[in-house]
């Protein structure tokens, strides 16, 4: 709910550059790429992973991970489908803690909403998408 609210005016002010080809994503700072997830991931950590998930990602990735959420037509976005592992096969841990810290293109990041350990177990279960 309140990603649409941040979301729609910045998508309008944006709407006249969608027609410029697109900028090639930001690079991600060689430390952040080879950082290790130092989370061991336990019951209750996942449980929590699974709950923010809900609420601030599934509305774009869709709730089995697929890249399919409700958003994705509104938005023209084209996400990646996480139940197939070649998916993020060419990413690290370090990578995707970094995207879903800082955001990316049209995805809004997750600092000062969850805690660095969440979005490691974040880390973890967007990669679990694929083993079911
Ligand atoms: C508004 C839609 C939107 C929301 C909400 C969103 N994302 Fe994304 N996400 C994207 C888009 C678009 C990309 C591709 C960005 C790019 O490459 O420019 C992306 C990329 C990613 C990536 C990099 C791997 C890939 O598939 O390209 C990860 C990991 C990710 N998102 C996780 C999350 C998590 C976890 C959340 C919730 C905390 C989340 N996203 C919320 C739209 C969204």
């Amino acid at each position: 709910m309140l990603t649409s609210w941040f979301l729609l005016p910045l998508l309008m002010l944006l709407a006249p550059a969608q027609q410029q080809p697109a900028a090639p994503p930001a690079a991600i700072p060689a430390e952040a790429v080879h950082m290790l997830n130092p989370v061991k991931p336990t019951p209750e950590g996942m449980a929590q992973a699974k709950k923010i998930y809900g609420y601030d990602c599934a509305m774009c990735h869709g709730a089995t991970g697929n890249g399919k959420g409700d958003m994705v037509a509104d938005l023209k976005l084209n996400l990646k489908d996480w139940t197939n592992p070649e998916s993020l096969k060419n990413r690290t841990d370090g990578e995707l803690y970094y995207i879903i810290t800082n955001g990316q293109g049209q995805m809004p990041g997750e600092t000062g909403r969850a805690k660095p350990a969440d979005i490691w177990n974040m880390v973890v279960l967007v990669r679990s998408f694929s083993a079911h």
